[in-house]
């Protein structure tokens, strides 16, 4: 079993570690020292888009801590994602925020930023809640799917067209308890 891969998955259906723990805790570190730095002194709403940002907002949101800023945090449920390795092309609004948006500085988050449908729908769906600002993140970046026009603000990882898994990513609902990204091995998983 390879180094990288901590357990049985490693071969079977995962076929390469993009970025490790280890790398990701260090990258992630780097980017919320320039969010602190831009929203310091403002009133800072977090708005998560589930499920796949739910790990790396709950460590971003850790990071945030030390540098002393304590935002509200709230989450939105969007779907555009069937079970299958390719976008529908739809967004929803599944589950709406409670938290007031009014004159506050948000940072929108998503596990990945690929086509960009879903980061826009949502941006211009919370824009319509007077926020003073909306920053967007994301954990990685696919810019050559792009078909949205966005770009994010913050991100942690540039990657190739691969689809991957872990750190929130999934693949039908499955992985994204891994704490490092892993590209998944199609021709190894089971027929939908
Ligand atoms: P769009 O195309 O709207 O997609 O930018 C964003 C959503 O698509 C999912 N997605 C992936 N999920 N591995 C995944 O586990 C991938 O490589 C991948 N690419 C896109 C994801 O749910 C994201 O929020």
């Amino acid at each position: 079993m390879s180094e990288k891969f901590p357990n049985s998955l490693g071969g079977k259906y995962l076929k390469e570690v993009l970025f490790t723990e280890l790398e990701v805790k260090k990258r992630l570190g780097e980017m919320v020292f320039e969010i602190a730095r831009d929203c310091r002194g403002e009133e800072v709403v977090i708005v998560g888009i589930l499920k796949g940002s739910f790990m790396f907002l709950s460590d971003l949101v850790k990071f945030l801590y030390i540098q002393d800023i304590h935002p509200y945090i709230d989450f939105m449920v969007l779907s555009s994602y069937a079970s299958s390795t390719k976008s529908s092309g739809k967004v929803k609004l599944d589950r709406d925020i409670t938290t007031p948006l009014g004159g506050k500085w948000v940072l929108l988050i998503d596990d990945i930023l690929d086509t960009g449908r879903t980061l826009s729908f949502a941006k211009t769906y919370l824009y319509q809640s007077d926020p003073k600002e909306i920053k967007t993140c994301v954990f990685l970046d696919k810019p050559s799917r792009r078909i949205a026009n966005i770009e994010a603000d913050y991100h942690c990882f540039e990657i190739e067209d691969k689809f991957v898994v872990g750190y929130g990513l999934d693949w039908n609902n499955r992985f994204r308890n891994l704490p490092y990204v892993a590209v998944i091995d199609e021709s190894k998983l089971p027929a939908e």
